[in-house]
């Protein structure tokens, strides 16, 4: 088979990140503070922390009361990030070097309304993320922006209660149309909400809501009733982009949990699918333009009612999604009784240990062939092409005395999901857009906020304590990612 024929022409080989795991500078050049900014350090260590999610992201009121009052950057690692506000020329000349036909990153809502809520944009907010579209440019990177990623602005919580208040749409949409006036005839491919799902997960950095505010029982119709507002931003940015430029495409961008029976027990098999329904309703939603009926019954079983404006489901059906991406890392099992059997983490999840898998230091579970079957699933289902806009490996690196890193196993891990994408493509008739895996660049850790749970292919010389000297270097998967894209992926094959 020729090189060309491995992955489609013009695959967008690449790597993805977000402001709020990146940027640093988060009081400089107007920023306002965000979500992510008051986000405490809990430095997980053993199983049972680094499983308790919730526990690391949670924020109650006197939390961020706390957190305002403090200076210590140790404390909330995401404001100084790896610094690549000061970095970013440095750090896409890298990507570039790699050979990165794309950049995934996201846009901070802080750096362009600091407070959410105000008329005009932050225009050194804008100038920033121009001047990094315009260094992607210079290396011919396509860059693919995520509007919202765990960065809506603090004043939004604490004032309007985030998504749950309606005026928040439109706060946002204040700054979609900044940012698409600014960017939008030079950007073509855009992502509305990261991993919209999981404002069922983490609410406060999803949803900026303050989960403390409110009483247990009232909680899911909170939560529903946020999502039934992002899910309008969503598409009402899908709008706008496609008014603005034509030529654009505007995906959603759904966390791929997949799921397995534990065992062939009907039981089993019946609460995956359960699981598994909880994982596509929001990008059915996006995709399909309407509520599936799965979920009118939850709803009306669960009383759960969402209040909507008259033209909310007109404008969710005109709406929808050019192409479905998605975040992929791990798999684990559902059981219908899961009492006794022995539970791992995941991406922001617990689920039951799979006896077939092995796990990384994080517990997640490594699963290529589970890749394989999510491209299927989301293919057959939505019939939409796909990009995988995360994947990757967290893992403790070394760095030598000579610099050099020695990450033979991501390489592995990354070979092996690779593959998995182009039988994908070849024996499964997917049609796939692009590859983009987490982190190029070491990064903070989303869930555990940690520095030492690094993804990359470029190093980067920072402790979880805050020490080091940002310094940059390169992993031995530098060279192999390198050639991968070089060779259009026939390189994974030898
Ligand atoms: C995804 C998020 O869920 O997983 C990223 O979109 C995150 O923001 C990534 O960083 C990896 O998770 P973690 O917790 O290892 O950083």
């Amino acid at each position: 088979m020729s090189e060309e024929n491995i992955f489609p022409k013009n695959f967008l080989w690449g790597g993805s990140t977000s402001a709020n795991q990146i940027e640093g500078a988060w009081e400089e050049d107007g920023k306002g503070v965000s979500v992510a900014d008051v986000q405490l350090f809990r430095n997980p260590q053993t199983i049972s922390e680094l499983n308790n999610v919730k526990g690391n992201t949670d924020t109650t009121e006197e939390m961020i009361q706390d957190a305002l009052k403090s200076k210590n950057d140790k404390d909330y690692p995401k404001r100084h990030g790896i610094d690549f506000y000061h970095h970013y020329k440095e750090d896409i000349a890298l990507f570039a070097e790699m050979g990165f036909k794309a950049y995934r990153f996201s846009i901070a809502w802080s750096r362009v309304f600091p407070n959410g809520d105000e008329l005009y944009p932050n225009k050194k907010g804008l100038e920033f993320y121009k001047n990094v579209v315009r260094e992607c440019q210079k290396y011919r990177i396509e860059p693919i922006i995520t509007l919202s990623h765990y960065e809506i602005p603090l004043n939004l919580c604490t004032k309007y209660n985030g998504w749950l208040d309606r005026r928040t749409v439109g706060f946002f949409m204040n700054y979609v149309h900044a940012v698409i006036d600014e960017l939008g005839d030079q950007v073509h491919y855009w992502l509305t909400f990261n991993e919209i799902d999981s404002i069922l997960r983490h609410p406060f950095m999803t949803g900026g809501l303050i989960e403390s505010r409110f009483t247990k029982e009232e909680f899911p119709n909170v939560l529903y009733q946020a999502m039934h507002h992002q899910l309008v931003a969503s598409a009402l940015a899908t709008k706008y982009i496609h008014e603005k430029n034509p030529k654009s495409k505007v995906g959603c961008m759904t966390t791929k949990l997949t799921y397995y029976p534990y065992s062939s027990k009907p039981s089993d098999v019946l609460a995956t699918k359960e699981k598994m329904r909880q994982v596509y309703a929001f990008a059915d939603i996006q995709v399909f333009g309407e509520y599936p009926s799965y979920l009118l019954s939850k709803f009306k079983n669960e009383n759960i009612e969402i209040k909507m404006s008259s033209d909310d489901l007109k404008v969710l059906k005109s709406n929808t999604v050019d192409f479905v991406s998605f975040s992929y890392y791990q798999t684990s099992c559902v059981a219908s009784d899961e009492s006794n059997l022995e539970l791992t983490s995941g991406n922001t999840t617990i689920g039951v240990k799979n006896p077939y898998l092995p796990s990384s230091e994080w517990g997640w579970q490594i699963d290529p062939t589970g890749l394989r079957i999510s491209l299927i699933d989301l293919y057959d289902r939505y019939r939409k092409p796909l990009m995988i806009v995360e994947n990757g490996l967290g893992a403790k690196d070394t760095l030598n005395e000579d610099h050099s890193v020695h990450d033979d196993y991501r390489i592995s891990y990354l070979k092996a999901h690779i593959k998995a994408m182009y039988e994908a493509i070849h024996d499964d008739g997917v049609e796939l857009l692009g590859y983009t895996p987490w982190g190029p660049i070491d990064l903070l850790s989303n869930s555990t906020i940690q520095m030492s749970k690094r993804y990359g292919f470029i190093y980067v010389d920072l402790n979880d304590d805050g020490s080091g000297s940002y310094k940059r270097y390169k992993k031995d998967s530098f060279n192999w990612y390198k050639d991968v894209i070089k060779s259009n992926g026939s390189s994974i094959l030898n």
